[in-house]
């Protein structure tokens, strides 16, 4: 593999969502702050989209890194569960247990759970990745965990995350209610081209690698062009660029490598295997 030739101590483009590469674009360090805001003036409902590989995952992850130990978190990243199945994920992550195993019976404990902690001055909150594939009866019971409140606050932050659909789905007549309860929302964009660079650099830093390895101005425009901005096909490429640029000893990485990766990753050329 490529790392030890160019030093790095780890892949820098690896497709996992790591927090630690967080890049913060325009776009990325917004949504950051549209999600600190409603979690910390207890907002309620806020919904976080993006298309595919737009830095969702990353986004909620170096957001837990980054809450304060007085908010209490639970997290759901499988969005195909039954509605008394997320109680049950709601209820373990609080550490809640209901005397009966009943739907009723999750909601009042939860109730009082919150209750307790506002009395405590600890802020809960529901992160649920994913959301857009959770089912019309999921997302029902969800509502009602919205509707746990006092007379001046909510006593549960919860935050959904999803792909476009989400709005698609959140946007449906029948979800008229839930809907009207968002109070923060925001879509995260694409970088833009001029991030590109900054973005691969700052990547690079963190897997520790060699000062004399660089991309070019042309060979972040030829990514832009084929990514469009989305990081997860700029590390893809840039992964692929990496293995041309071993391949051929070099620490400059150009728009002609950049364009051999295009091709290998859309099955035009031939592939390496090293
Ligand atoms: N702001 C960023 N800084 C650094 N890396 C990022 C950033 N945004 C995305 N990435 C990288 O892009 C890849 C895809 O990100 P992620 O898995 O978070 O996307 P996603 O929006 O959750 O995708 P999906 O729609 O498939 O769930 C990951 O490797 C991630 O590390
Ligand atoms: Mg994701």
């Amino acid at each position: 593999m490529y790392l030890d030739f160019y030093g790095f101590g780890e892949n820098p483009f690896n497709v996992t969502s790591d927090p630690d590469f967080l890049y913060l674009s325009n776009t990325h360090r917004e949504a950051l702050s549209h999600l600190v805001y409603g979690i910390n003036n207890r907002k309620g409902f806020i919904e976080i989209t993006g298309e595919i590989g737009s830095g969702k995952t990353t986004l909620c992850k170096a957001l837990i890194s980054s809450l304060d130990e007085s908010v209490k978190l639970s997290l759901v990243f499988n969005s195909s569960l039954q509605d008394s199945q997320l109680l049950e994920a709601v209820a373990d992550d609080f550490g809640i247990k209901p005397e009966r195993r009943a739907k009723v019976a999750f909601i009042r404990a939860i109730n009082s759970f919150l209750l307790d902690q506002l009395q405590n001055n600890r802020n809960c909150v529901l992160i649920i990745d994913e959301a857009q594939n959770l089912k019309n009866s999921t997302l029902e019971t969800i509502r009602m965990l919205s509707n746990l409140e006092t007379n001046k606050e909510k006593l549960l932050q919860i935050v959904l995350v999803g792909q476009p659909q989400l709005r698609d789905k959140l946007n449906l007549p029948s979800m008229l209610q839930l809907r009207q309860r968002v109070s923060v929302r925001f879509h995260l964009m694409p970088l833009e081209k001029t991030e590109i660079l900054s973005y691969i650099s700052h990547r690079l830093n963190i897997a520790g690698g060699n000062d004399k390895l660089v991309f070019s101005d042309k060979a972040a425009d030829r990514i832009f062009l084929y990514s469009e901005g989305i990081p997860r096909l700029v590390n893809l490429v840039c992964d692929k660029a990496l293995l041309f640029g071993f391949v051929k000893e070099t620490m400059f990485i150009d728009e002609g490598l950049v364009e051999q990766s295009i091709k290998e990753i859309e099955g035009t050329y031939p592939v390496i295997t090293v």
